[in-house]
């Protein structure tokens, strides 16, 4: 059942519903692993259950001749992947920089490797075949602990970053330093990672999956099995959250396409939960050290920033914690290392807010401690050190309002009753504190294409290939439209998440409402030109779209246009702002924290799109507060295996544990980055989010917590 997209958009006072709100919360949305294909049969993986060694010998004998299994697959006897043989030397199985090849020998990596695959006829049938297989292995002693003493290697050959003075932090009159610690994240979205592959012709391949870009995953899937783009179709039309988990493609898709090349039928592949925890990446445990100096006065002196985060031993994933001490505030001397350390653990990967969030959490942690020795307000402290220019590049901004920011956040939560000394608060029985912190993120544009086509019964198609992962792009991409071209939502229609369509980059990095958001509005000014033109009178008529088409005798009007950024987005130093105030409650006798409420400013130019913005900030704010509160993924280091790994035992937020959130915007348009003044929101509502809980936290009870999650064990 396709879903009628014009039926209903309920629009209030906070802007348009979302345009596919109807279809996902009346199950008419088909998620990927809801599509049924004639001949479908199903895979199971099976994984390693040691952590490092190799396979010694595969039993499948049982599992080949259990009802309805049609192959059982692993090193042993799977077709070679002609891209990853081709791309790497194939004598050398552990490949740097390189995404694992599955089923391409008798090495384990990491607990939860994939080691053989069951296909069957049902998914019954496949997980009991799965359950048949057999593995033994030659066990090596393997290390999923990070080590004491960290002594890891620098990514991208890179060296430490030294602006001005090295360490300068340590000559200044006021000065600290302090380690932070981030354990591993899982992203967890409700949606289970899922691929089906269906060979149409040996060279012929289509696959539902859940990306965060249809035609990046064309493009990696057509690499990998050595076939012409243009025949891979990749379909992705609603992806139920992701958070990063989706912008690459990883084993288990390579799998189910290998699979349904063997047995020659559609193959569906849906991973567990606890396969979620070891496939498809997360956020790595980090190890910060933050030392910071200031003047008497709070002016900063220098900055020095190390960050040491965990990554495979075959592959090096490295992110950006540090990047926020360089161009958060002004300050003179900054010095930043970054290194990484390998462990016998799956690689990790790009998670909301991504190293950013990690570097705001130690940063802004920092800050904070840093204002109670100055005996300053952490807002005064910020804004005596505001960054007028990019402190790295000297460019001016593109657009910043963060002082603004500050006010409206500090106003929200009520900031004037917040005590300068920690534990002096209290209501009821608990300790109340108040904190803040911030974060940014890169403001981009990237490339991409929309057409738009206008029917003569007034109806309007707009086309990308993008995927969507929850933000709302459909919504914000009708928003801009109807407002360009003058028509009413419900005369519209976003076509997207297939790679057939034009080109839009993978749904990343906070940039999409700005790259086809941008190109929506693009198409729609080509196609109010070409209607002017059509109607050739010197343009002083009001546009009579449906007139002018039937004037014409023409079905419809097509444009398809190509969009990006201009010299603009070079020229400035292009970023979002947030900043989250908190107010919390610690129970002194048990050390339960609750979140009483929450206030964040958001400084990502103009809102298309109210309600989808909105949704967006409360949504990075409630990871936050997992972040601050809850979430780790532990593993039993001498198994080297996830001890947690479902989501009765690695907890995140419910409903019970947050309170109203106010999403304040500065709504002020970025009159530099794109035509339509918006920058990103989705990274810049979690990142600094954690750090203003523990900040709060410190507030109410005078304990600073600099290992997260802060669980009530640290706070009594
Ligand atoms: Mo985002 S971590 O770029 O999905």
């Amino acid at each position: 059942m396709e879903m009628d997209l014009m039926k209903t958009i309920p629009t209030s006072a906070d802007g348009m519903s979302r345009v596919d709100g109807r279809a996902k919360v009346t199950g008419a949305a088909k998620y990927s692993a809801e599509h049924k294909l004639p001949g479908m049969v199903y895979a199971v993986l099976v994984m390693s259950t040691i952590t490092k060694g190799t396979i010694a010998s595969i039993e499948s004998k049982a599992a080949e001749k259990a009802p309805g299994v049609l192959a059982v697959l692993s090193h042993l006897n799977a077709p070679k992947v002609p891209g990853h043989q081709k791309a790497k030397n194939p004598a050398k199985p552990e490949v740097k920089s390189g995404p694992l090849r599955v089923f391409n020998d008798n090495k384990i990596l990491y607990n939860g490797h994939p080691v053989a695959m069951v296909v069957a006829d049902t998914f019954e049938r496949a997980q009991y075949g799965a359950s048949l297989v057999k593995v033994t292995y030659d066990k090596e002693a393997h290390q999923t602990k990070p080590p004491a003493e960290l002594k890891g290697k620098a990514p991208w050959g890179g060296k430490d970053d030294i602006r001005g003075t090295e360490d300068a932090w340590q000559s200044a009159p006021v000065k600290l330093e302090a380690e932070y610690i981030i354990p591993t994240e899982v992203h967890n979205p409700m949606e289970l990672h899922a691929i089906i592959a269906r060979w149409d012709a040996p060279d012929k391949l289509t696959v539902w999956d859940k990306t965060q870009g249809a035609i990046a995953t064309r493009d990696d899937i057509a690499k990998a099995f050595n076939l012409k783009k243009e025949d891979v179709q990749v379909n992705s039309k609603f992806v139920g959250g992701a958070f990063g988990s989706a912008l690459q493609v990883w084993p288990h898709e390579i799998a189910a396409v290998l699979g349904a090349k063997v047995v020659k039928h559609p193959v569906k592949l849906v991973l567990t939960r606890p396969d979620m925890f070891t496939s498809v990446g997360y956020r790595p445990y980090t190890w910060q050290k933050i030392g910071i100096g200031a003047t008497a006065d709070g002016k900063l002196v220098g900055i020095t920033h190390e960050a040491t985060g965990q990554t495979s031993t075959y592959e090096d994933f490295a992110e950006g914690p540090i990047g926020t001490s360089k161009g958060l505030y002004e300050c003179p001397n900054v010095t930043t290392r970054y290194r990484l350390i390998s462990l016998d653990v799956n690689t990790p990967t790009w998670m909301r807010g991504p190293g950013e969030a990690t570097g705001a959490f130690a940063l802004e942690s920092a800050l904070d401690e840093l204002s109670y020795q100055l005996k300053m307000d952490p807002i005064d402290l910020r804004m005596k050190n505001y960054a007028k220019v990019d402190p790295e590049n000297k460019k001016e901004y593109s657009s910043k309002y963060l002082d603004e920011a500050y006010q409206m956040g500090a106003k929200q939560i009520g900031w004037s009753v917040r005590k300068a000394e920690p534990g002096t608060l209290k209501e009821n029985g608990w300790l109340v504190g108040y904190g803040m912190a911030g974060g940014m993120f890169g403001a981009y544009r990237d490339t991409a294409t929309v057409r738009a086509i206008f029917n003569a019964d007034g109806t309007l198609v707009l086309q990308t290939a993008v995927s969507d992962i929850g933000p709302g792009t459909g919504t914000a991409a009708v928003s801009i439209a109807a407002e360009q071209l003058g028509i009413a939502p419900e005369k519209i229609k976003f076509e997207m998440g297939d790679s057939s369509l034009p080109y839009a980059p993978m749904q990343g990095g906070s940039s999409i409402t700005s790259t086809v958001g941008s190109a929506v509005h693009d198409a729609c000014v080509v196609m109010k030109e070409k209607f002017q033109q059509l109607m050739g009178n010197g343009g002083t008529d009001k546009l009579n779209y449906v007139k002018i088409l039937n004037d014409k005798n023409l079905p419809s009007l097509e444009v398809l246009t190509k969009s990006q950024g201009g010299p603009n987005n070079q020229k400035y130093s292009m970023q979002s702002w947030s900043v989250h105030f908190v107010r919390v409650l610690v129970h002194p006798a048990t050390g339960v924290v609750k979140i009483n409420k929450v206030a964040c400013v958001a400084d990502s130019g103009h809102i298309v799109s109210p309600k989808t913005a909105r949704s967006q900030i409360v949504g990075g704010a409630i990871g936050g507060i997992g972040m601050a509160l809850m979430e780790e993924g532990v593993i039993d280091h001498r198994y080297g295996r996830y001890v947690n790994n479902n989501l009765a035992d690695y907890h995140v937020p419910v409903n019970a544990d947050i309170p109203q959130i106010d999403a304040i915007f500065v709504n002020k348009p970025d009159p530099y980055i794109n035509p339509i003044g918006a920058k990103g929101m989705g990274e810049i509502a979690l990142i600094g989010m954690s750090a203003a809980v523990a900040n709060a936290v410190y507030n109410a009870t005078g304990k600073r917590v600099r290992d997260l999650p802060i669980t009530p064990d640290k706070l009594i």
